[in-house]
């Protein structure tokens, strides 16, 4: 059937027919919201390229925490600034960490959220890369005995899931052999399955402290271009045992997002990375976007690609947006 028997418009004549017809529904239960954790008191530090987002202290991040339980958010991420940096990262997997420390609070003080951590060495190492580093290369194989460490201080602490960030090869299976190993058979990976190396990280390595200090992540972080590998990278970590899989950064790679959901049948998470987050704060304070709109469009199309899950920085925000 065609014009004049056919249309469209019929069905987007008012909000009630619109809302019946609506393919997909947000919600604040697919947020994950990604939260700084750095040592001290009292500390509610903003991020100048990230506006409403911050370096909290463990006081000031349990009072976090509860608001976003209050605002029907289940899951957190949380990622660290230790005290200091050096060669091998070692405060990632100190039982004194500044994670360890962060989870215990939160899981003691707000038990019904979920506490993902983020498993990664850039935040930990002078040289910023999320690896050992010889000679200016990252080295693979030394990597993964440092993040299994890192994972099983983590679930020792009471994370309620890891989530690998660094993209070695290797590192969910040598986690999962140290998890099970440890008992903690029943905690699960969340892995950055499909992490590219993306420009939009920027200001998330402000917010951390993480920026590579020589070279860049090319070399273990996956080229743009490729979504045949993003494949290949999803099925490697699921063979491997990733309970979820994620896709990052998220609006410019819906493709990757709608491949992978495609192609297979465990939870799919992407990221709303910090440069997605910044450049929409950015143009909102010029007045040259509606952020409201815009936070709730972004989000919705990440979903409807194919997220079953999303971790951004707009999660209590967009959480209020659908509650009113
Ligand atoms: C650590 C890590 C990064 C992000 C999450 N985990 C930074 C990076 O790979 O450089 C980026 C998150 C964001 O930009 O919001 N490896």
């Amino acid at each position: 059937m065609s014009f004049p028997q056919s249309r469209p418009r019929r069905l987007r004549q008012s909000p009630k027919l619109r809302t019946l017809v609506q393919e997909t529904a947000l919600s604040a239960a697919d947020f994950i919201y990604p939260l700084f954790v750095t040592h001290g008191k009292g500390i509610r530090k903003e991020i100048v390229s990230m506006p409403n987002t911050y370096q909290l202290s463990i006081d000031t991040l349990v009072k976090e925490a509860q608001e976003v339980r209050r605002l029907g958010i289940p899951a957190v991420i949380l990622f660290g600034i230790p005290k200091k940096k050096d060669e091998r990262g070692s405060e990632a997997y100190a039982p004194t960490g500044i994670i360890q420390q962060a989870v215990k609070a939160v899981k003691d003080r707000v038990p019904e959220l979920v506490v993902i951590t983020d498993v990664c060495l850039c935040e930990y190492t002078r040289h910023g890369h999320c690896g050992v580093v010889k000679e200016g290369r990252v080295l693979n194989d030394p990597t993964l005995e440092l993040l299994a460490r890192e994972a099983v201080s983590h679930a020792k602490a009471g994370a309620d899931m890891v989530a690998p960030s660094d993209m070695m090869d290797g590192r969910v299976k040598a986690i999962r052999t140290a998890l099970d190993r440890e008992n903690f058979e029943m905690t699960p990976i969340l892995s950055y399955a499909a992490k590219y190396a993306s420009a939009f990280y920027g200001p998330f390595r402000d917010a951390a402290g993480s920026a590579p200090q020589f070279g860049d992540r090319k070399s273990y972080q996956m080229d743009p271009p490729n979504v045949r590998e993003a494949l290949r990278e999803v099925a490697l970590d699921i063979e491997e045992g990733a309970d979820i899989v994620m896709v990052k950064p998220a609006l410019a790679y819906l493709d990757v997002i709608h491949r992978v959901r495609s192609a297979f049948n465990v939870p799919v998470a992407a990221y709303q990375v910090s440069g997605e987050y910044a450049m929409i704060k950015a143009a909102s304070r010029l007045k040259w976007l509606d952020e409201d709109r815009v936070i709730i469009e972004t989000l919705t199309s990440i979903k409807r690609a194919g997220a079953d899950l999303i971790l951004t920085y707009f999660a209590k925000e967009a959480a209020r947006l659908l509650q009113s």
